[in-house]
Parts: C-alpha cells; structure tokens; sequence
C-alpha cells in the first residue's frame, strides 16, 4: 500500500518521513519507568516520526546503555532529552547511591516536621530509595559528552540553553534542539545557534510556561525567525499537528498522547487516570519540582496547598515530592498517586501502539489539510 506523504522542512533536517517527534520524558526519582523509554523512542522512529530518550534521570553508564540499545534496535534518527539545570544537588564527586531519607533529614526544619507529620498522620511506611549521585541532571557535562560521543542525531534541552555545545554538537552532524515557554527565552536559544526551538504552551504536560500554545506559537516564530519551530502543549491528534502547521511550524512535539501508549513509560496507574481525565483534570503546581509543572490531579496537591509552605528550590523540591510520592506508593494510596500529563488527557480514550498515534495522526491532518480545509473554507 502507498505511504501517506506528509513531510516538512523538519523532515529534511532530520531525515524522517514524518513531522512527528515524541517528546523526551524523564523518570522521577521513586523509580518509577522512564515517561519516554527505549521502547517508545525506536517505536515513533521505526512509524516514520523521531523518538527522544527522557535521559533526565538516568546515570551516565544507564544514558550509555540506552543509546546503544535504541542504535541495536532502529536505524533511523533518534533523540536524546536531558534537563540541564543551573543548580545541581551538592553531589558531585561522590560515587555511592545516597539514602533519599538521609538527603530528607537535611531539608530546612518546616519542611522536614511537614514531612513527618504527614507521615504520622497518614500512617505512611519509611522509604528505603536511593538517590543516583551520578545522574545526568547532577552531572550534565558528563551527559552531554556521552551524547557527543554517541552522535546523538537530535540532543534537546527540557531545561537550561544547551548552546554551549552547539560547534562540537555540529561538528558530529549532531542537531540541537531547545524548549522553551516564552518568546524571550525563544529568541536567546536562537542568538545561541540552535537548529530547532519547541516552543511548549502552558496546555503541556511537565514543566509549563504561562503563556497558552495558541499565542505563544506566532510570537515565537516571529521572535527566532528564521530558526525553525515545533508546537508543544496539547497536541493529541492530526488535529493538533495540521493547526501546528498552520501556524508556520515545522512539526510537532508531543508528550502525554505518547506516554499513554503500550510503550509509553508512565506507571500504569497515571495512564488509567489520563484515560479517565477530562480536560479539567490536570494541575499546574510547583509541588513536585519547585518549577511550575503540570500533572494529573490528586489528593497530594491539596496536601500540598494545606501545608502553606512555599515549594522549595529546583531540584531540592524533587526530593521532598518524591519522598512522600514514594510512601503512597509503597503505602498504597492511589488517591495521591499521579504524575506529569498535560490538559489533552481528556482527549485521550484507549492506550494503543505508538505507531497508531503516529499513523492516526498524519492521515487525520492529511485529510484536514487536502481535503477538509478546501472544501469547508471558501477562497475567492
Ligand atoms: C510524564 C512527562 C515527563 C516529562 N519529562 C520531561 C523531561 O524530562 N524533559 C523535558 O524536556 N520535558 C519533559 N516533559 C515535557 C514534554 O517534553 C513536552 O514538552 C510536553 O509533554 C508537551 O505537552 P503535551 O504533554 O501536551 O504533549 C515531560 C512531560 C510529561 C507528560
């Protein structure tokens, strides 16, 4: 059967059939699954689109292995996400896993008796996790030397401007690709050389900007022309991906509708709520990193909000949400149990293949672009 054709500049730059990529989603510190595993990343590349690794997280043999893994596994061009922060946990140089309890026991007084008496209250089991000191977020230069080395077709940055490694990223054909809220974050990316800015709208699952997908996106393109964008944030169908396009982007970036899939990463647990979610049924919160993000509702944001503590620099927030987010876990209380997801969960109905989303997709925006449009909008 003939292939459906629908391909952008991105297409060429990359060299996918498809202007489709599944965006990077990292694990939490509880252990729970990668968002964006192995699996999902070679399962959107072989389907024509560009799957990227969440490696926020990994340690820097696990982001090594991984790499390797999805080059045994595909051909075709892939992605690797990471989050570069400025601050880092104060752990460098140390080799040994660190008991997350340990770290907790450091945290300011307020937060440390809200912790307890949460605990107590909620009759909550002690956590026995341990933190990774030689992950990629504690030691971005090691991660993005291992990309380099790897030549990594796509490297994005979830946070901070990767554009210190752009020559050296070029040098090995690399591409590099930046995220960004904001029309004035957008325009620095792009001062710094990057190939490719997604411009991710406060609809999106994860860390979110304020500004809404559907202004952001022109203000962006205006503000890196002539750099090329991808639309993030509430995009789940072929809908979403031919109104990117119509807008003057050259593809789209897209979360939630990938990690609700077989191979998407999330806990199951999160992919039955993104199921059962409407469109009102996320929160954006500083709760579980100290940085705005958003996720599926549960009764941990009003545990959160109840405790009238301010959210805790990033990343030292992500031990105290974790911490308590491992304790439901293990004390099993579904009901605070929930993860990163953005607003088009309520769009979300069944977990399919990767590659359905993706073929789904395309022949939906094929069919709005040829043949909707024309026939719906008169033009004289
Ligand atoms: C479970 C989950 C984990 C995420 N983790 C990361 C991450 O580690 N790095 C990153 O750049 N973005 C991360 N994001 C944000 C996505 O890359 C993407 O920008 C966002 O999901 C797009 O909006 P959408 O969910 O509406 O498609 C995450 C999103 C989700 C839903």
């Amino acid at each position: 059967m003939k292939r459906t054709v629908l391909r952008t500049k991105l297409c060429d730059m990359l060299g996918i059939e498809y202007p489709i990529i599944s965006a990077g989603m990292g694990p939490t510190l509880i252990g729970e699954p990668n968002g964006a595993p192995v699996e999902l990343v070679v399962a959107v590349s072989e389907a024509g689109g560009l799957g990227v690794l969440g490696g926020a997280g990994f340690s820097i043999d696990e982001l090594q292995k991984a790499i390797r893994e999805i080059k045994t596994q595909t051909g075709k061009p892939f992605g690797v996400d990471l989050l570069l922060p400025k601050d880092v946990l104060n752990l460098e140089g140390s080799h040994e896993a660190i008991p997350l309890k340990s770290l907790i026991e450091q945290l300011p007084k307020p937060y440390l008796d809200w912790y307890n008496k949460v605990k107590a209250e909620m009759d909550l089991p002690d956590i026995d996790l341990m933190v990774k000191t030689d992950t990629t977020v504690v030691q971005p230069h090691e991660a993005i030397r291992v990309c380099i080395e790897e030549k990594v077709p796509l490297f994005c940055a979830g946070l901070g401007n990767p554009g210190s490694m752009v020559n050296e990223a070029h040098a090995k054909g690399m591409k590099v690709l930046g995220i960004t809220g904001n029309a004035k974050n957008a325009r620095r990316m792009a001062e710094s050389g990057l190939d490719l800015i997604v411009a991710q709208g406060y609809e999106g699952g994860g860390h979110t900007g304020r500004v809404g997908t559907l202004a952001l996106l022109p203000q962006v393109i205006d503000s890196v022309y002539p750099v090329p964008v991808l639309a993030a944030g509430g995009i789940g169908d072929g809908r979403g991906l031919a109104a990117a396009l119509a807008m003057g982007c050259i593809g789209v970036w897209v979360g939630t509708r990938f990690l609700a899939t077989i191979e998407g990463g999330a806990m199951d647990l999160c992919k039955q709520r993104i199921l059962e979610a409407t469109d009102e049924d996320t929160r954006v919160s500083k709760l579980y990193t100290g940085k705005t993000s958003r996720a599926n509702y549960t009764r941990f944001h009003d545990l959160w909000d109840s405790s009238g503590l301010e959210a805790l620099p990033f990343p030292l927030q992500v031990l105290l949400a974790s911490a308590l987010l491992g304790s439901f876990v293990k004390g099993n209380k579904p009901d605070y149990i929930g993860g990163f997801a953005g607003q088009i969960s309520g769009l979300i109905k069944t977990i399919v293949p990767a590659r359905q989303v993706v073929e789904e997709m395309v022949a939906e925006a094929v069919d709005i672009l040829a043949r909707k449009l024309p026939q719906e909008v008169t033009i004289q």
